[in-house]
């Protein structure tokens, strides 16, 4: 293996969102809640209620990103997969991932930090490419979270959303990519964002569907705390001060959090990157699915200083501070697309109705 390359660049990217949208008057035919309300308290309108599995959406942001890296799935090392909803706990998503795209080659494997994933992922991927062991990774955060939401609960059911974006991360000796990070765990705190059940404390048998439960307001604060002090710590430990920054790329849970998180860098509004009206809360995609569009946008330029930053379930937090390359534009682009629908959002979500029946 090549050990001459001494940084990891971001070279491909790409996202999946699904087309099925549920909008927020959806929801008021759902639970107790309002358009008005949802949008002044958390930012989001609409997100997206996926037909597929998570591998599906993982794999088409994977193609999307191999596209622009101008990479064949022959060359991939390592498959990642950052989520906390795979298809199954066995085999991880990342494997069926691994067998879609046709990575012969690749090592997989599937990683859940939650809310954080992406930027664990991104972390230890440039690790990994930083020490010679590999050379192109594939990183992928997807989630299908409408699965695990009780549609009666107005407090969880309103802010999450499906969809994966994904990046290449490969080997580079220009003097770009990871400058800085902060990866942090506060595992004494995990009761106030879990679901119970979905693991090997589930009772056989009990026919009870996996919920998320989640105390938003302990939330909410711990977040913007940690998001915003992690931020100033990573672009300090970098040798940069907030002035620097091009770009701040969030984790999407609410705009009022992403505000936050920005004053406290007293960041412009535009320097800071906001999609959450379109896609809500998607957990460990939020951040690949911004940084996607940032990109294709134009929001992002030759060698700027992008900082992310990321709080969940766990908790975890994490925050990076990243030197984009030379390169805005993909090499090539793929048509890779979810197999076509016309099942409405409100359609796919029956199941759920079925399990808890409708809050309203
Ligand atoms: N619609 C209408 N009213 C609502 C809704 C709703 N969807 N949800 C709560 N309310 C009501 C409450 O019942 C309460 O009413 P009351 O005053 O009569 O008691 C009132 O609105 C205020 O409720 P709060 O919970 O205090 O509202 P808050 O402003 O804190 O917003 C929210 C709640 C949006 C959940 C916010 O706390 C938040 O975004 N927290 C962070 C959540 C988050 O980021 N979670 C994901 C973490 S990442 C991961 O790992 C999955």
């Amino acid at each position: 293996m090549d050990r001459t390359a001494v940084h990891a660049a971001i070279t491909g990217w790409g996202k999946c969102v699904p087309p099925a949208v549920l909008s927020n008057t959806d929801l008021e035919t759902l639970t107790q809640t309002s358009d008005e309300w949802i949008t002044s308290r958390t930012g989001i309108k609409e997100r997206r209620i996926s037909h597929a599995e998570t591998s599906d959406m993982a794999t088409v942001a994977a193609f999307q990103a191999q596209a622009a890296a101008g990479k064949d799935p022959t060359d991939l090392d390592m498959v990642l997969v950052a989520t906390c909803s795979p298809d199954r706990l066995i085999p991880s998503a990342a494997t069926m991932v691994q067998h879609k795209v046709g990575a012969v080659n690749a090592a997989a494997m599937d990683l859940n930090a939650a809310c954080s994933g992406f930027l664990y992922g991104l972390v230890m991927a440039d690790q990994m490419v930083r020490s010679g062991a590999f050379k192109t990774i594939l990183l992928i955060g997807a989630e299908k979270l409408h699965y695990f939401l009780d549609f009666t609960d107005r407090s969880t059911s309103v802010l999450f959303g499906d969809g994966a974006g994904a990046v290449i991360v490969e080997a580079t000796d220009e003097a770009v990519g990871l400058l800085s990070f902060e990866l942090g765990t506060d595992g004494s705190q995990g009761e106030i964002l879990c679901a119970p059940g979905t693991g090997t404390e589930g009772h056989v048998g009990s026919g009870e569907h996996p919920t998320v439960k989640m105390d938003g307001p302990a939330i909410f604060r711990r977040a913007v705390d940690a998001m915003g002090e992690a931020s100033i710590r990573v672009i300090e430990s970098a040798g940069l001060s907030p002035e620097d920054v091009d770009l701040l790329i969030p984790h999407q849970a609410n705009v009022r959090i992403i505000d936050a998180t920005a004053r406290r860098l007293k960041l412009d509004p535009a320097k800071v990157y906001v999609n959450i009206a379109s896609y809500g809360n998607t957990s460990a995609a939020t951040i690949p699915i911004a940084l996607a569009e940032a990109v294709d946008e134009g929001r992002v330029g030759p060698g700027d200083l992008l900082v992310f930053a990321a709080f969940g379930a766990g908790l975890t937090w994490a925050a990076v501070a990243f030197r984009w390359g030379h390169r805005v534009e993909p090499l090539g682009t793929s048509d890779a697309a979810l197999e076509p629908t016309d099942v409405t959002a409100l359609e796919l979500l029956q199941g759920n109705v079925d399990a808890y029946g409708k809050g309203i």
